[in-house]
């Protein structure tokens, strides 16, 4: 872990869809598929960012706009100024032979390198990429060149499965014998596939978003349940941590610490 800020050229951005982009800069430090850095955008603010490119060299990671600081990223190009502080937090343990990934939104950002080191590993992976509409997916050509069977799924049916991301991997868990589940996404989601889970001992993890300032367990902004940090003991919890997790699905603090419903 690296707690010193790495400032880095951006070594090269790139548009992935209307408001998701990915940035690369190089940063030799190892990191897995599920921790993240804290991202520092000089004059305006430091967020945590899921690694979502692993090269030995080189990582990336790939955010939606949603406020200031995404925003600011969002205008930076080759050549620009960040600060990198990091890898952060816990990946996920990608333990079983056939894995189901479940990525919903911006989620798809941690998921692909999941898939990409789950196929090196040489486990039998099946990946639903889900989001509101077709113009909000992205990865599915960087995921069509692994040895994943890749579903799509949009609530509109604008491509692929028409519903949810969950509808659609509850009839794969019914006519499929996997291993484990690995999810990102809206919380809604991964809470609900969460129970379907819990019907069964299949392994199960979820990555939790909490409002982060420190990023290394020091502020308490990010706790959930009884004093969990989710930038120390998380952002990827086991089905028995989120047990333990009343919050999960039900809701999370802002900047003040003001408890806002999912
Ligand atoms: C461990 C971790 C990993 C993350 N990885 C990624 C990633 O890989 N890619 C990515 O795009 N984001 C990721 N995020 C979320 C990202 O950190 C936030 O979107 C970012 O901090 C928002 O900062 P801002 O200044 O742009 O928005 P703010 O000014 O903080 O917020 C602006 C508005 O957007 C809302 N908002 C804030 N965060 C989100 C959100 N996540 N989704 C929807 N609305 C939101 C706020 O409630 C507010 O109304 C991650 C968060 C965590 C905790
Ligand atoms: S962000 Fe400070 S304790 Fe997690």
């Amino acid at each position: 872990m690296m707690d010193k800020i790495i400032t880095s050229k951006i070594i090269k951005d790139t548009i992935e869809n209307e408001c998701v982009k990915t940035i690369m800069f190089n940063h030799a430090e190892p990191i897995e598929p599920g921790q993240f850095y804290m991202i520092w955008i000089p004059g305006i603010d430091e967020i945590p960012m899921s690694v979502s490119v692993i090269q030995q060299k080189k990582k990336g990671i790939t955010f939606r706009t949603v406020g200031k600081a995404t925003k600011a990223l969002f205008q930076k190009t080759k050549n620009d100024i960040i600060g990198i502080r990091g890898p952060y937090g816990n990946g996920f343990s990608l333990k079983g032979e056939k894995i189901l990934f479940v990525a919903g939104g911006t989620g798809i950002a941690m998921i692909a390198p999941a898939v990409e080191q789950a196929i090196k590993k040489n486990k039998v992976v099946d990946v639903i990429l889900g989001a509101k509409t077709k113009k909000d997916l992205f990865f599915i050509n960087r995921l069509k060149q692994t040895k994943a069977t890749m579903h799509l799924s949009t609530d509109d049916g604008s491509i692929g499965f028409k519903g949810f991301a969950t509808e659609k991997a509850n009839e794969l868990l019914l006519t499929n014998s996997f291993d484990a589940v690995y999810t990102c996404g809206p919380e809604l989601m991964m809470k609900k596939l969460y129970q379907i889970c819990l019907k069964s001992n299949i392994i199960f993890e979820a990555s939790l978003e909490r409002y982060m300032k420190c990023g290394v367990g020091l502020c308490g902004q990010c706790v959930v349940g009884k004093g969990i940090r989710v930038c120390v003991e998380g952002p990827v919890f086991s089905k028995s941590m989120l047990k333990d997790i009343p919050d999960f699905g039900v809701f999370n603090r802002d900047a003040s610490g003001k408890k806002q419903l999912l």
